[in-house]
């Protein structure tokens, strides 16, 4: 039996979490769940909402589900997600978006993949209060981490047949820091001749994909674009209940969907937990539970595609308990 991290997170963490366990053990794949809390409640309790034990678990399973755990807005303790990342160096975040049949949007055939660096640039908190009236924070670029996710995005290119990568910078205003992510990006594009790579801005990149998201393929950002860019990429194909994503280092890797802790609706039985079902899926096929993850990813699809049973994110008016009962059903 495989050992998993599971961080139930809060807000609609823990019901959505329940959820995912659920269907995971109806499909017959056996896991050892090593649940770990994090957050707000444990930093009341144990004076830190990252507690080290959650990291020597995730060092030594290797590999975690995360659900959403709430950051305060402006002021208390710095976000547990930014935290994990930097501690276990889970560099590249990879979010998928596809079209899901039975998800009405704006567009079709949206297919594409944003990486974003995930270790530095405004995301490493290096904020200072200069005076009253003035604050300023520091954005990191290095090589180091540049060169990395760009040869991530490639190699996601390359084993995944993709065709294009972008690179996704504002390199005529932040000169220096982005111009340094470019250069790394097209020292790496040359080591790649059969994958075509493209430059863009990202305010132009904003405006094309809600005209035009079919031409995108592979996206590569430094941390803030790649943040604001996947919420956007979310929208194009149904929202942030349905956007999945992964954290991944050399060491470990994290699963965990796009969206936040939806405090708005915690504990009202109306969660989507469809994106953390799709981390999930990801999770069991990069454990090797390849047979359990197509089957529960079968299910899933087909209970979307029909459109009869869907929670209020997706226009229907099922409770995060029903939509699960029927993905079960359905296996
Ligand atoms: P959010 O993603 O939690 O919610 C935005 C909107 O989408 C809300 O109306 C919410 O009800 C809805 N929504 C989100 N997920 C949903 C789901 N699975 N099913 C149905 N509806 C869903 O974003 P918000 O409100 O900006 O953030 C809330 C908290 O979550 C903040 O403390 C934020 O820092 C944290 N957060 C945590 C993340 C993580 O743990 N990876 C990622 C993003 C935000």
């Amino acid at each position: 039996m495989k050992n998993v991290t599971l961080i139930p997170g809060d807000g609609i963490g823990p019901e959505i979490s329940q959820s995912v366990q659920k269907i995971i053990s109806a499909a017959g794949v056996e896991i050892n769940w090593d649940v770990q809390s994090a957050g707000a409640d444990v930093a009341q309790k144990e004076g830190t909402p990252l507690p080290q034990r959650v990291i020597d678990s995730i060092k030594k399973n290797k590999v975690a589900l995360k659900a959403p755990v709430t950051t305060p807005i402006g002021k208390g303790f710095r976000s547990v997600n930014v935290a994990l990342r930097k501690e276990l160096d889970l560099y590249a975040n990879i979010r998928p978006c596809k079209n899901i049949d039975g998800i009405k949007t704006p567009f079709d055939g949206v297919n594409l993949v944003v990486v974003r660096e995930n270790t530095e640039d405004l995301y490493a908190g290096i904020e200072r209060q200069i005076d009253a009236d003035t604050a300023e924070s520091i954005k990191i670029i290095t090589r180091k981490a540049s060169l990395r996710i760009a040869k991530y995005a490639f190699d996601y290119a390359k084993n995944n047949n993709r065709k294009t990568v972008h690179a996704v910078t504002k390199a005529n205003i932040c000169k220096l820091t982005d111009g340094l992510f470019l250069e790394c990006a097209r020292e790496i594009a040359q080591q790649y001749p059969d994958i075509e790579y493209k430059e863009i801005l990202v305010d132009n990149l904003c405006m094309q994909l809600v005209q035009n998201p079919q031409k995108f393929d592979v996206l590569v950002l430094p941390n803030l674009y790649g943040d604001i860019v996947s919420d956007l990429t979310a929208g194009l194909i149904g929202g942030l209940g349905v956007a999945q994503g992964a954290n991944i280092g050399e060491d470990c890797a994290v699963f965990e969907p796009v969206h936040g802790s939806a405090p708005d609706i915690k504990g009202q039985n109306k969660a989507n937990p469809t994106a953390l079902l799709l981390c999930a899926i990801n999770m069991l096929r990069h454990i090797g539970e390849t047979a359990g993850a197509d089957r529960i990813e079968k299910a899933l699809y087909s209970v979307l595609a029909q459109g009869r049973v869907l929670t209020g994110d997706l226009g229907g008016s099922a409770s995060t308990d029903e939509f699960t009962d029927e993905i079960i059903k359905q296996l």
